[in-house]
């Protein structure tokens, strides 16, 4: 194919409900702690039933797990930890008879230290080839001893590490905007390009529908590797790089996503493009999923928006507007393997998440969290695009704040010098049965790799299957509803006015979402068929903290019929 893509009205990816895993927290088919491929195999059915699109398998590639996976040695392997290639075909396959899409994830933006181009370059030299794939550089100061420049890793400290070269002295920086075991590459080296389309072909071939890119905003940079300008991180509202970044949202990144598309759309079925895109805003969001480069990006301006009608709202509002422009749907998200677990956030007095230096932890009441989740989950469910869920929030689990220092594993908490303690408490393996740990995560005896709350007991899927009003049960509902009708597939909303700190809107064919974020119950209108609500309503009236979808006219065809929570 050739050309640009006329974008299908149709595409599934429009409004797909998109289900991470997390696989090293999913599920253990083999019992060494660590989820697996045949773990997930293993929970096909509970994912159908759910009533998701798509799964977004986190990098399963082998790995040092300096980063959890996101240090990858080989773009076409399979990590032993997780299974074999025979295993990751055969997931596919069985996904796709499940009716569910898989979606991989694609770290392009750097390897692993262990990958090969790595590891020949570091022998290699200044100037050579191999070195060319990476972005060494000589040090400044006369001897070379400072950091090319001060960009900062993400993870804390210099993005900067300093080689041994071949002669034994000390010699060249290489850049990583992550850890040191994660080098970043040259996206001006022709040989990079070349190779990233060919991982995107081998995927292709065995089948997968997509890829979630990591960082898609960060390949390429600023050729002169400028010092970065002052960024206030901690700013009030979404943090935004500034508008003139030496390494994020470089134009030139523009031309890797047309590449790639190209590559997507020689495909039949055409496969799919999410990106991982922060930091940008809006209008800098838009620009990545113009008609020739990626199919949607998460929305974090959403994942990280407080608790409050007005900032919803104009979240909402400035997406749908930026997005429409270039005919692109929101993909709208409240957790992800790298934030603090919504329950958890929504539950504390500064209620939107906080990007990964931040520190600070005030105490969180959960009961509240909770509440908050149920009415976010409707709330991001009847948004027009698509959503993506985080394993586990179907089931309501909190942010484990209390894992034992000595277990933690991210390396936020070294680079950061003992003061960020990271993205942990939100991996803790999922609780699927039974009373204790490892809740059925992995066989009887086995020891998950971070250790569950026993209070997870009440959260575990068994469980929550079993209780009517459940997190799962809510989640099973609204999904349902969301495939059932029509009204959901509809392009845009219509605000309907609320009172303050409310937010009520419609959908197509009078579907209404209301959201109370106020002090005051709020009175939905008597003559209307309820379908779902996160709280038990009080007649009439949506309580604090809650949602609820309705219809306001009376119901028309047998299926409009069906009420009830
Ligand atoms: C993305 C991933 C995160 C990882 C980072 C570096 O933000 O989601 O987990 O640490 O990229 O690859």
């Amino acid at each position: 194919m050739t050309g640009p893509n006329p974008r299908p009205p149709g595409g599934w990816w429009r409004n797909a409900v998109i289900y991470e895993v997390y696989i090293r927290s999913f599920a253990d088919g083999d019992g060494d702690g660590i989820g697996d491929i045949a773990g997930i195999r293993g929970r096909l059915a509970y994912l159908r039933d759910l009533g998701v699109d798509a799964i977004w398998i986190t990098p399963w590639y082998p790995s040092p797990m300096a980063d959890g996976g996101y240090d990858v040695a080989d773009y076409r392997g399979i990590d032993p930890r997780f299974g074999t290639l025979a295993d990751a075909v055969a997931l596919v396959s069985e996904a796709h008879d499940h009716d569910l899409r898989v979606i991989l994830d694609l770290v392009p933006n750097h390897t692993s230290s262990r990958h090969a181009w790595f590891r020949a370059a570091l022998p290699s030299g200044p100037g050579s080839e191999a070195r060319g794939r990476y972005l060494f550089r000589p040090g400044r100061g006369p001897a070379g001893e400072e950091p090319p420049n001060n960009w900062e890793s993400a993870f804390g400290g210099p993005a900067w590490t300093r080689v041994v070269e071949p002669d034994g002295r000390p010699g060249e920086w290489y850049l990583h905007l992550f850890d040191p075991e994660q080098p970043d590459l040259d996206w001006t080296s022709a040989a990079v390009r070349e190779e990233f389309e060919a991982t995107l072909d081998f995927w292709f071939d065995h089948g997968v529908d997509g890829f979630r890119i990591d960082v898609a905003m960060a390949l390429v940079k600023d050729p002169t590797l400028p010092d970065a300008p002052p960024w206030d991180r901690a700013a009030v509202g979404p943090p935004r790089v500034p508008p003139v970044h030496p390494f994020f949202d470089q134009a030139g990144v523009h031309d890797i996503w047309r590449a790639w598309r190209r590559v997507a759309d020689a495909r039949e079925p055409r496969r799919v493009f999410v990106g991982e895109v922060a930091l940008v805003g809006p209008a800098g969001l838009a620009r990545y999923v113009r008609p020739d480069e990626l199919h949607t990006a998460f929305n974090f301006d959403f994942l990280r928006c407080p608790w409050d009608a007005d900032a919803l709202r104009a979240t909402i509002d400035g997406t749908l507007a930026a997005l429409g422009a270039v005919g692109a749907p929101a993909t709208w998200v409240l957790s992800n393997h790298d934030e603090t677990r919504h329950v958890t956030r929504l539950g504390r007095a500064a209620t939107g998440a906080r990007g990964l230096l931040d520190g600070r932890r005030d105490v969180a009441d959960l009961e509240l969290g909770t509440r908050r989740a149920r009415a976010a989950a409707l709330l991001m469910l009847a948004l027009p695009g698509g959503a993506c869920l985080y394993q586990g929030e179907e089931l309501g689990l909190w942010e484990v704040e209390d894992l034992p220092v000595e277990l933690l594993q991210d390396p936020t908490w070294k680079r950061s010098g003992h003061r960020v303690r990271g993205r942990d408490g939100c991996r803790v393996p999922i609780p699927w049965s039974g009373d204790a740990p490892p809740f059925g995560f992995g066989p009887p005896g086995s020891v998950p790799w971070l250790p569950q709350p026993p209070a997870w007991a009440a959260l575990a899927a068994a469980a929550g299957s079993r209780t009517p009003g459940s997190m799962l049960a809510l989640y099973r509902r609204a999904l349902r509803l969301r495939r059932d009708k029509r009204g959901f597939a509809a392009d845009g909303l219509r605000w309907i006015p609320s009172p303050r700190g409310t937010l009520v809107f419609e959908r197509g064919g009078g579907l209404r979402c209301a959201v109370n974020l106020s002090t005051e119950p709020l009175a939905l209108p008597a003559g209307r068929t309820t379908l779902l609500a996160s709280l038990p309503l009080d007649d009439d009236q949506l309580p604090v903290d809650a949602a609820a979808w309705y219809v306001e006219t009376p119901p028309t065809g047998p299926r409009d019929g069906e009420a009830g929570r």
